[in-house]
């Protein structure tokens, strides 16, 4: 079973290739996204370490001047996705245009912490390829500190839902339901739910603030501190806090391989930043890390599965961290497989509906890693089984049901199958043992 399956992920990261890079799945993500591209990277290199740093390098191809990595990018223009290069129009907004067409806001930086576990796992080549993109990896986090940091939190903000990479999180209504739809948004067709269940989609009008967000970008001139500073939507994720914490500490790590200096010590000031800032998001009644909105200062109402990451960053408090496991605990007590996106005690849950309960298998990965590094070993292995479980119950799917196990929206997903390859199945536990 589980040869059959490593096979079966090895065949889909093939068959979502498009020349040197891959596209989450055919039909509903028809392009390079940022972090799906990192984490196919890590699956990649179980078989093809070559592949795997040219998926890094492309990704590094869209790079904008600023030092931003886009959420996608756009190497052609599909027209079975929606909202795709006509709508950002990034070519003829921003200044200076991105080289390649690409959105106009970023995601969750894992790049960084992807390059330097194929350094550790590789020789002299992956350290040489590593090199050549280490500058460019700390421009991109140095952009969160000269743009994406508001003056109002000192932590590092998130202006549109799309930029967390977990897009339809209730978390988010905070700073969705204080903003308004911009009256003059354009008529629009939206295509995921032509290629998926719209009941697992998010709503209409999520649908029309989301665009707002983008319509005041693309007016903006794609100028990002304008989009901080005054855009319609500005909260702070604890999905991004944490991953760039990790992912500076990791950064580090290469950059002290290499002999770099320079860059150690502008990135050991980030790190700084970071540890200093988790406080922010610690959230008193729920005893847990959560999302907050930066204008009202209000904290979002339920844990999510970015909420488990305070043990990869390593970060938080003593008994930050045993409140987080007792929320850990009671949510593993309610659902069959773990670690749900959204709380199954919190108002919006939904165990089928995008980022409002199903499971995300990257996000398994990186809590799980996590715990395991921070000594919470067996709820790192029951977090890893579970995913190994779900997929071989219902195969690659982008996400899944934390009750009945069923996956949901893509299937054939690249991440999907790169975690399973990197970490998940049992022929990758028994070579790692
Ligand atoms: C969805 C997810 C996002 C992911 C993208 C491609 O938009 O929310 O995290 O990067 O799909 O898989």
């Amino acid at each position: 079973m589980s040869i059959e399956l490593d096979n079966k992920a090895r065949e889909i990261l093939r068959k979502n290739d498009r020349g040197g890079y891959t596209i989450p799945t055919a039909r509903l993500y028809p392009y390079q996204w940022n972090w799906d591209s990192a984490f196919t990277a890590l699956g990649l290199s179980t078989f093809d370490r070559d592949r795997a740093w040219t998926e890094l390098e492309l990704l590094l191809e869209g790079q904008w001047a600023n030092g931003m990595i886009p959420s996608i990018i756009f190497r052609s223009d599909d027209p079975d996705y929606f909202p795709g290069p006509s709508v950002w129009q990034t070519q003829t907004s921003a200044t200076p245009p991105p080289l390649i067409p690409s959105t106009g806001i970023s995601q969750p930086p894992i790049l960084a912490s992807v390059a330097l576990a194929l350094v550790e796992s590789g020789g002299a080549d992956d350290l040489q390829r590593s090199s050549q993109l280490i500058d460019k990896m700390l421009s991109w986090h140095r952009w969160y500190q000269t743009e994406r940091t508001s003056a109002a939190a000192s932590v590092v903000a998130t202006v549109h839902p799309w930029e967390t990479g977990r897009d339809n999180c209730p978390d988010w209504e905070l700073g969705l339901s204080t903003m308004t739809i911009d009256p003059r948004l354009e008529p629009y067709v939206r295509k995921d739910t032509e290629h998926a269940n719209p009941e697992q989609r998010p709503s209409k009008e999520q649908y029309d603030k989301y665009l707002s967000i983008v319509k005041y970008g693309r007016e903006s001139g794609w100028d990002q501190r304008a989009l901080t500073d005054t855009g319609p939507f500005l909260m702070a994720d604890p999905g991004i806090h944490f991953i760039l914490l990790r992912a500076n500490r990791d950064l580090l790590k290469l950059a002290q391989r290499l002999n770099l200096s320079e860059q150690s010590a502008e990135l050991e000031k980030y790190i700084e930043l970071g540890v200093q800032g988790s406080d922010y998001f610690w959230n008193e009644t729920i005893g847990a890390f959560t999302a907050r909105n930066i204008v009202s200062g209000e904290y979002s109402n339920g844990f999510s599965n970015a909420s488990a990451l305070c043990f990869y960053a390593d970060a938080g408090t003593e008994t930050q961290r045993i409140k987080t496991i007792e929320n850990m605990q009671r949510i593993a007590d309610k659902v069959d497989y773990m670690m749900p996106s959204w709380d199954p005690d919190a108002e919006k849950f939904d165990p089928q509906r995008y980022w409002c309960g199903p499971i995300w298998p990257q996000m398994n990965f990186i809590i799980s890693t996590g715990l395991d590094e921070q000594g919470h070993n067996s709820m790192a292995e029951d977090i890893r089984r579970d995913m190994a479980l779900l997929i071989e119950k219902s195969g690659f799917y982008e996400c899944f049901n934390p009750f009945s196990g069923e996956g949901c929206i893509g299937a054939d997903f690249s991440w999907t199958a790169a975690i399973w390859l990197a970490w998940a199945s049992p022929s990758h536990q028994k070579m790692a043992a």
